[in-house]
């Protein structure tokens, strides 16, 4: 049995243990520490709370899950002991994690909130990990969703796509909820429409070896009514938007 550990346990590693829990690992494999909320953890879903050299100690996955800023703060009087660590911690680089835990066996992650329902798109990037180890990072990542190895380089524009994108997809569902109310939709019935709607559209894009755009055409027979809409997007920029919205999101600088 796989043991994990979780140093930090905010929203981000609460996903993570939600979709670890969902896929039937054993809340006694999952140890928790953070100076406050751990102990609700383990109230909440059973799982053990422990110091954080404890956890290290007992687990055979470490995710820092603790703020970017506090890495130097936290991990000043640990002993990794060379095990395996899983960072989340956006902006922080494979050099800046070998430089905190001295441990060879880092994996970096940017994984986004959808792991909590085992539906996360997770980048990664990892130092060479022994065979042990990556087998037990690619059983724990496979949990969470789908995972992507990517320079780290290319982790900015990932985290705006897929990191950000689910706050882009809601608004793109509110906007389509709030225009069918507009026009006559009850707001409950129009969001739950909205919804399905775009999840049965990206299961059907995820299915079809068809492109984004062929599917388009293909639900867009010319002169109809969702070419008139379509043709409206286009007269509206709506690609613009999007790429603008994306350039702002990857030029944003941390406060
Ligand atoms: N949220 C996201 O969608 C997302 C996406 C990708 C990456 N991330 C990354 O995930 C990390 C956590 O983000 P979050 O949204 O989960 O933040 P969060 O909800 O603010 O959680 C931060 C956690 O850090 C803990 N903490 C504070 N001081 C600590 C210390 N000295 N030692 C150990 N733990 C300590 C806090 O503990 P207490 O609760 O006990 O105070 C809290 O559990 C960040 O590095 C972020 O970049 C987040």
């Amino acid at each position: 049995m796989i043991k994990y550990g979780f140093i930090g346990t905010g929203n981000m590693a609460q996903a993570m243990i939600k979709g670890l829990l969902a896929k039937g690992v054993s809340a006694k494999s999952i140890a928790v520490y953070s100076p406050r909320s751990a102990a609700k953890l383990t109230e909440k879903w059973g799982v053990i709370s422990l110091s954080a050299q404890r956890l290290i100690d007992d687990s055979d996955l470490i995710v820092l899950a603790f703020l970017p800023n506090q890495l130097e703060n936290v991990t000043a009087n640990l002993d990794f002991k060379n095990k395996l660590v899983v960072s989340v911690l956006a902006g922080i680089t494979l050099e800046q994690l070998i430089a905190a835990t001295h441990t060879t066996q880092i994996v970096r992650t940017l994984p986004n909130v959808n792991v909590a329902i085992n539906q996360g798109v997770t980048a990664f990037s990892n130092t060479a990990l022994t065979a042990t180890n990556n087998t037990i990072f690619k059983v724990f990542s496979d949990y969470l969703g789908s995972n992507f190895n990517l320079a780290e380089t290319q982790f900015a524009i990932f985290s705006a796509v897929a990191g950000s994108g689910p706050a882009y997809v809601f608004k793109y569902i509110d906007a389509l909820a709030q225009a069918g109310i507009a026009n006559g939709l009850e707001t409950e019935l129009a969001t739950d429409i909205a919804t399905q709607t775009v999840l049965g559209s990206a299961q059907t894009l995820a299915l079809s070896t068809h492109s984004a755009k062929e599917l388009q055409n293909a639900v867009a027979s010319p002169g109809g009514s969702t070419r008139a809409g379509l043709d409206d997007f286009d007269t509206q920029n709506f690609d613009d938007v999007i790429v603008h919205a994306i350039k702002a999101t990857v030029e944003h600088k941390h406060l």
